[in-house]
């Protein structure tokens, strides 16, 4: 029995490759692991605000000095730090806009990455806390980036995991999906590969 967080970033309901990546890598982790759950966050339906002065107060500000709109703020980034604590696995649809993650999905980060909750400070500098969970990436792509110089979301979608001590990290991309149908064809077929080779 696992519990999946599955955080989706795709703007699209409709003919997302991340969406359709993801229900079919959750089935799969479901099927091997029988009575799992799934909590879901749709940062593309409903995406968290970004970061701002009512947060920062929130996270900052002893709380009998607090607004009521900051620690609304600061309550509404716990819910989301507490579902990723809550999970065992966690799945990330990370569809590549301009190059990079969506900015839904980086606000999630912004809110998740915390000091004292997913991270401290320490002598030796920062140290995450919240290592003991597996984290699947599906990325899709228009083009193809995979292990070149300027693939800008696989690596920093590692460095923010691992800021917060999450290591065991599997991408599955998605790749060429704007370069006719046979290149098409082809970045779903390696994908599905990746995923057959999955759990
Ligand atoms: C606003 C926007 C920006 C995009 N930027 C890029 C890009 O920089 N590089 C790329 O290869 N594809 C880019 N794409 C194509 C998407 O990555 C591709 O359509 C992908 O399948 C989107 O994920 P989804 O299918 O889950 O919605 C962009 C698409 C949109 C709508």
């Amino acid at each position: 029995m696992k519990k999946i967080l599955v955080v989706q970033s795709s703007a699209r309901q409709d003919g997302s490759l991340t969406r359709e990546y993801t229900a079919q890598l959750v089935n799969q982790i479901q099927a091997a692991n029988p009575g799992s759950w799934v909590v879901t966050r749709d940062l593309g339906a409903e995406p968290v605000p970004h970061l701002d002065s009512s947060l920062l107060g929130g996270w900052m500000k002893p709380t009998d000095e607090q607004t009521d709109a900051e620690k609304d703020a600061a309550a509404r980034s716990d819910i989301l730090i507490d579902e990723l604590l809550a999970s065992d696995i966690v799945v990330i649809g990370s569809s590549m806009y301009n190059f990079g993650i969506a900015s839904t999905l980086k606000s999630w980060f912004d809110h998740v990455l915390r000091a004292g909750r997913t991270f401290k400070y320490t002598e030796n500098g920062p140290v995450g806390l919240t290592e003991d969970r597996k984290v699947y990436v599906v990325t899709a792509r228009g083009g193809r980036y995979a292990g070149t110089s300027i693939d800008f979301q696989e690596p920093y979608v590692r460095q923010l995991l691992g800021f917060i001590g999450i290591k065991d990290v599997e991408f599955i991309n998605v790749e060429g999906q704007a370069l006719g149908p046979e290149e098409a064809a082809k970045g779903r077929a390696e994908a599905e590969e990746v995923l057959a080779a999955i759990v």
